[in-house]
């Protein structure tokens, strides 16, 4: 029996999970909710949260699987991308627990453990699939060909599909973060009431600064010309806003389908919580006949049971790391 700790600590989650033999078992999620009169994550504080959350977190994941720490046979923690004080604590307390125990260490990049969050329910995809990984930071297109071969086929340019809810959220003045709130507004209201652009970049990579732009100068004008034209239509504006992200999205994601051709297609990230892009996949997967893969909306958002899957993988591989291993704020697939 391999029982498996994962830790997540890479932006303002911290979060603890038990995989026992690939199945999961615990996932205790602290959410950091000083940021939100900040309007975005405070660094240092994120670290500070992260301290003070991370014991409790790992003994009620612990507590929760009916596991005993004794029996616990390797502990896996993200080691980036993220932010790096708030990846030290999470590093820091895996390498301390693992030395405690005298365990193996496992070290995980948090971008390919979205994408292994796929592993944690069947069914699972068939390698190589396509992952479209969206979240807070990155926006990225994937191919996966084996648990830990992962090849980016194309990423954005600027903002990530998350920033770009999150700012879009900004000028309409909702607090942070914004994208699960824009969700929300525009389940009842009207996507095609306003139009936004799309960015015509080639090939597979995104941009979503150029959107941004346009509906704070959109907003800005509406007011102008109609004061409280806002508050009236914000339904109407979220619902048009989140339509032109997600055809953003699936449009490349369709490209990128074509070009390596393949037809298990999988979404992950944080905005793959978004109920747009969730039923515009399905909607596009049925007419492209392709298995459409979308993960349970705990596994969307950043979470610990990704880190203990991915670990499990590595754990089965014998793929350890020494104590010498450190934090990276940036680390490519
Ligand atoms: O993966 P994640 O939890 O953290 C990062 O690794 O960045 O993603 C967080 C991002 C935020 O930008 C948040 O606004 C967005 O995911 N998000 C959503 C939804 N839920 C979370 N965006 C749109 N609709 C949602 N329902
Ligand atoms: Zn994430």
């Amino acid at each position: 029996m391999a029982i498996i700790l994962g830790i997540e600590s890479s932006c303002d989650e911290t979060s603890a999970a038990i995989c026992i033999d690939g199945k999961i078992r615990s996932n205790v999620i602290a959410n950091q909710t000083i940021h939100e009169k900040f309007g975005g994550v405070v660094p240092e504080l994120a670290s500070r949260a992260h301290q003070q959350n991370i014991i409790p977190a790992v003994a009620q994941a612990i507590r929760e699987a009916k596991v005993h720490k004794n029996d616990i046979a390797a502990v896996a923690f993200t080691r980036g991308p993220g932010l790096l004080g708030s990846l030290l604590v999470g590093t820091s307390f895996a390498k301390a627990f693992a030395l405690a125990r005298s365990i193996p260490l496992i070290e995980i990049n948090h971008m390919q453990a979205h994408i292994l969050a796929h592993f944690i329910d069947d069914p699972t995809p068939a390698f190589p699939f396509l992952c479209l990984t969206v979240s807070g930071g990155h926006t990225q297109l994937v191919l996966v060909k084996d648990y830990f071969e992962m090849e980016l086929l194309g990423q954005t340019l600027d903002d990530a599909a998350g920033e770009a809810f999150d700012k879009t959220a900004k000028i309409l003045g909702l607090p942070y973060p914004g994208g699960p709130l824009i969700d929300r507004y525009a389940r009842d209201g009207n996507a095609d009431a306003f139009t936004f652009p799309e960015p015509q970049i080639p090939g597979l990579n995104f941009s979503f600064s150029g959107l941004k732009t346009a509906i704070l100068y959109f907003v800005r004008q509406k007011e102008q010309e109609q004061p409280g034209f806002l508050q009236k239509h914000l339904h109407d504006v979220c619902a048009s806003v989140q339509s032109r992200i997600v055809s953003i999205l699936l449009n490349k994601l369709k490209r990128a389908a074509k070009a390596v051709g393949v037809s298990d297609v999988a979404i992950a990230g944080g905005v793959s919580a978004n109920s747009g892009l969730r039923d515009g996949l399905i909607a596009l997967g049925e007419e492209q006949g392709w298995r459409v893969f979308i993960p349970r909306f705990e596994f969307c958002t950043d979470n610990a049971a990704m880190i203990a899957i991915a670990g499990y993988h590595k754990y089965l591989a014998g793929d350890f790391v020494g104590h010498d291993v450190a934090p990276l704020a940036r680390y490519s697939l």
